[in-house]
């Protein structure tokens, strides 16, 4: 499945310097989120975050754009759902696997491999944009903050959700503080925005190596029409 706006599985641009440590890759970098992915057969639960559930049921389908899609469980609940739904992630392993996802499940996603900064996304093509857990680089501009921002359709709706749980030093040299948070985002949300939830709440989820994280923290603002 192709998105019209760009070769799936054909870009692959690291946006920054090597990986600290395989099992915590560098933002955007995908010959370690690569190795990653292939350490096992499948790193993520395989449900649905439970904030995407939570804040994107009873919403009206429309297109879903979701960054960092990773192994594809959150996109593929989207289709289901009805939405026309964008995987963008970095790695050819996880969308490899994400897309296997989606033809067992019956339905149908465009899968774009590609930094979310250098991909060649609509500008306000999406009436939903969804980062779940991204692991999007910050930088001095808000480049990343920027790209997300960017995406969503007039009307449309801004979803942002990390681990409110994860503290530096943690391990493998891994530094949260090199991630884009949901409340980097928000400090770029003027008034074409209406922040409709920007809280810290408790998240379960079933097995996986996220497993160990209690609390997310999520952040959801419409763009004002
Ligand atoms: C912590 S995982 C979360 C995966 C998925 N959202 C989930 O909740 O299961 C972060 C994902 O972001 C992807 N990624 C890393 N840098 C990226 C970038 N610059 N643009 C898009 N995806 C990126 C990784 O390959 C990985 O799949």
């Amino acid at each position: 499945m192709t998105h019209p706006h760009a070769e799936p599985h054909a870009r692959t641009e690291p946006q920054n310097e090597p990986p600290a440590h395989p099992s915590h890759p560098s933002p955007g970098d995908s010959a370690a989120w690569d190795e990653r992915y292939a350490s096992a057969e499948q790193v993520w639960s395989g449900d649905p975050n439970g904030s995407l559930v939570a804040e994107v049921t009873g919403l009206a389908p429309g297109r879903a754009l979701d960054v960092g899609c990773g192994e594809g469980a959150d996109a593929v609940w989207l289709a289901r759902l009805g939405w026309d739904v964008t995987g963008l992630d970095v790695s050819k392993v996880a969308l490899d696997r994400a897309e296997r996802h989606a033809a067992d499940a019956g339905v149908r996603v465009t899968w774009v491999r590609s930094g979310l900064v250098d991909a060649p996304l609509p500008s306000g093509g999406f009436d939903l944009v969804s980062a779940q857990y991204p692991a999007l680089l910050r930088t001095p501009d808000h480049q990343a903050e920027r790209a997300l921002l960017a995406a969503v359709a007039p009307g449309g709706v801004l979803l942002v959700v990390h681990h409110a749980d994860v503290e530096a030093g943690s391990g493998h040299g891994f530094d949260p503080a090199d991630y884009v948070m949901p409340a980097d985002v928000a400090a770029l949300l003027g008034d074409g925005w209406q922040i409709e939830a920007d809280d810290r709440r408790p998240r379960t989820v079933r097995g996986g190596a996220g497993a160990g994280h209690s609390h997310d923290l999520v952040l959801r603002a419409r763009r004002r029409s």
